[in-house]
């Protein structure tokens, strides 16, 4: 076998344990989460801006997403569904933090409610577990400085900081208004 051969193997492999991991994820995140995914509330932060141009949306399955391939690259046997249902629901609190308007006062404290407004969000709609609870409400660890108890929130609490970040410098481009101002 030549050597471009072996080089168009080796893609060829590459391309399909990439393809299948994309299929294991997708089937993970449905089998625990379609019924938040497709909710009218999870759908309705499509409109809302996270990070540049990531809808909170997006960054809520980049983050649950991020978790599953954490969780399996370093072995940590979380509780999976703890984790797609924590990830996707950490940032459930249901408005544009950017909307200077309506929140010229809450804006500021943004940081420090959201996860307190997404645990009371998701408590009403869904039956959470301790851990799904954990998740939700340590993630901005340490800038809130009570920290995750479990390993779900551990990564979860990574997950969500590193997607921020290659959100926050464009790495990871989203379907949004990207937002001009300062925030
Ligand atoms: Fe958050
Ligand atoms: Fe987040």
């Amino acid at each position: 076998m030549s050597i471009l051969d072996n080089i168009r193997l080796n893609k060829a492999e590459k391309f399909k344990r990439n393809y299948e991991r994309y299929r294991e994820i997708h089937y993970l995140l449905n089998l625990y989460g379609s019924d938040i995914i497709n909710s009218d509330n999870f759908r309705m932060t499509k409109a809302h801006i996270q990070h540049g141009n990531v809808t909170v949306n997006e960054h809520c399955m980049h983050v649950a997403i991020y978790s599953l391939i954490l969780n399996n690259a370093l072995g940590l046997n979380c509780s999976t569904e703890d984790l797609i249902r924590g990830a996707l629901l950490h940032d459930y609190f249901l408005y544009d933090w950017h909307d200077k308007e309506y929140l010229s006062q809450r804006k500021r404290l943004h940081g420090f409610r959201h996860p307190m407004i997404a645990l009371k969000n998701a408590d009403k709609e869904y039956d959470l577990t301790d851990i799904q609870r954990d998740i939700i409400k340590k993630h901005m660890w340490p800038m809130l400085i009570v920290p995750p108890t479990c390993r779900e929130a551990w990564v979860v609490t990574v997950a969500d900081k590193y997607c921020s970040s290659l959100e926050t410098i464009g790495v990871h481009k989203g379907h949004g208004k990207r937002i001009t101002a300062a925030h």
